[in-house]
């Protein structure tokens, strides 16, 4: 009888008298334990993790002046503002509108926001009156404020605000909420990790403070017929596959890794190329990054193009219209700023200009503009010109947040030195396995 017997004293009486003191040994070790913690976190208050009292006296704390209000920030497409659907906005104009059904390709767009609204709406509706199909677009919403922004909770002078619903409704574009805040090269392996689960084999990915303009000028050399910036990028990826095996000017035959349009302001990956060498180095977070990315793609025998697609102006503003993009006849009357009840806005939408035609160089100009004046000045101005959401959910300090970004950024590249055993961008030389490899070569 197994079930009695495990419970009948053994005849020697050993067993339960040594388990008593095996549980007795137990307690006075856990116990002796016990007051040694105790011991240690009374000796050292630091370790603790729960605020401590402040200090008996006066208050020493001394604070830094506080900061010079800043004008509040303003609504850029007041029509947008009281859309449903995008049948409330203007039509993309009739020659960028895009193709229908949609291209073989796939297109998705991945543009990271950060912060700053002005400046991502006007991306995104630079991009979809440019021709790009809006449901291709993915705006990766990369504010640390979880659903924050879902469900409404941030507000206009939010640095962080981003109007989820007027994306997703009134512009018909895709929203992905990072799950916390992310670094540059963890956002750009978030795309990664998309198109991985999508099975896309390339996407494009462009920065949130840009706008693209299609050039309404350019033809086609063979048949003489206008593309869009949208159709021309379409052509690009076309273009891609078809000269993957061709040397390119250094011997290099091992495919496209990644194809420019203006510097990275957009740009076309080839999802397999980025996976083979590793994705992006997270270590390095910010600045310098791209350096590292693109060197090892560099190392490890990729392509890499500059291709022109259409115009694509570097801004640190928003056009105080947006509805500008929108290419409606910037010389009709009621587009006279002096007279409120004229403004575009408040008036019915105006009949589309011609492609090339007068609202077209109107709106070159304005953009122009913007991206003459951001060459100026300071170039990451348009990441502080909000200063509100103090007490909205996952409130940051809008310069505290700023300056540890700057921070992280200069450890990266200290970082991005140790591991190449160089200051700079300059690896030639160096073979992707040298990576951490190598002695400085500034001592
Ligand atoms: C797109 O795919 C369809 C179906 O496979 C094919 O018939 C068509 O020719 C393709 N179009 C282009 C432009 O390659
Ligand atoms: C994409 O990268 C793969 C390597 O993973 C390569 O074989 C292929 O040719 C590349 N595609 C293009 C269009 O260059």
């Amino acid at each position: 009888m197994v079930f009695l017997s495990s419970h009948t004293p053994r005849k020697d009486g050993h067993q339960p008298l040594s388990k008593f003191t095996e549980g007795l040994s137990t307690l006075v070790v856990g116990f002796a334990f016990l007051v040694l913690v105790s011991a240690y976190f009374i000796h050292n208050p630091s370790s603790f993790s729960r605020p401590q009292p402040p200090p008996p006296g006066e208050p020493h704390w001394k604070y830094k002046p506080t900061p010079p209000p800043k004008p509040p920030v303003i609504e850029h497409f007041p029509r947008a503002a009281s859309a449903k659907a995008p049948s409330d906005l203007p039509s993309v104009p009739s020659w960028n509108t895009p193709p229908s059904p949609h291209v073989n390709e796939s297109t998705p767009l991945f543009i990271g926001f950060a912060r700053t609204w002005e400046l991502l709406q006007q991306c995104v509706v630079s991009y979809i009156a440019a021709g790009w199909p809006p449901g291709d677009i993915y705006v990766v919403e990369n504010t640390g404020t979880m659903d924050a922004n879902r469900l409404g909770r941030l507000t206009l002078q939010n640095p962080l605000y981003l109007d989820y619903k007027r994306l997703t409704d009134a512009f018909g574009v895709n929203v992905i909420t990072a799950p916390t805040l992310l670094s540059f090269a963890q956002l750009q392996n978030l795309f990664l990790y998309i198109a991985i689960s999508n099975g896309w084999d390339h996407y494009f990915w462009g920065h949130m403070d840009v706008a693209v303009l299609s050039n309404e000028a350019w033809e086609d050399p063979e048949t003489g017929e206008y593309k869009n910036l949208y159709m021309r990028a379409v052509d690009d990826i076309r273009e891609a596959r078809r000269t993957r095996d061709e040397p390119d000017d250094q011997g290099r035959t091992g495919g496209w890794a990644i194809r420019f349009y203006a510097y990275d302001r957009l740009a076309l990956v080839n999802r397999t190329a980025f996976e083979q060498v590793g994705g992006w180095d997270p270590m390095i977070p910010y600045y310098a990054t791209d350096c590292d990315m693109h060197s090892r793609l560099f190392m490890s025998g990729f392509k890499q193009g500059d291709v022109s697609v259409g115009r694509i102006f570097d801004v640190a503003g928003s056009l105080e219209d947006v509805e500008l993009l929108y290419h409606r006849d910037p010389v009709d009357p009621r587009l006279d700023d002096s007279d409120p009840d004229l403004h575009p806005t408040l008036a019915d939408i105006l009949p589309e200009d011609v492609r090339g035609g007068a609202a077209f160089e109107h709106l070159q100009g304005k953009l122009q503009d913007l991206n003459d004046a951001k060459g100026h000045g300071d170039r990451l101005r348009w990441q502080g010109v909000q200063q509100g959401g103090q007490g909205e959910p996952y409130y940051r300090d809008a310069e505290g947040f700023q300056q540890s970004i700057v921070m992280l950024a200069e450890q990266g590249k200290k970082i991005m030195a140790e591991k190449w055993g160089h200051r700079g961008c300059n690896l030639k030389g160096l073979k992707f396995e040298d990576a951490w490899k190598v002695e400085h070569d500034w001592e």
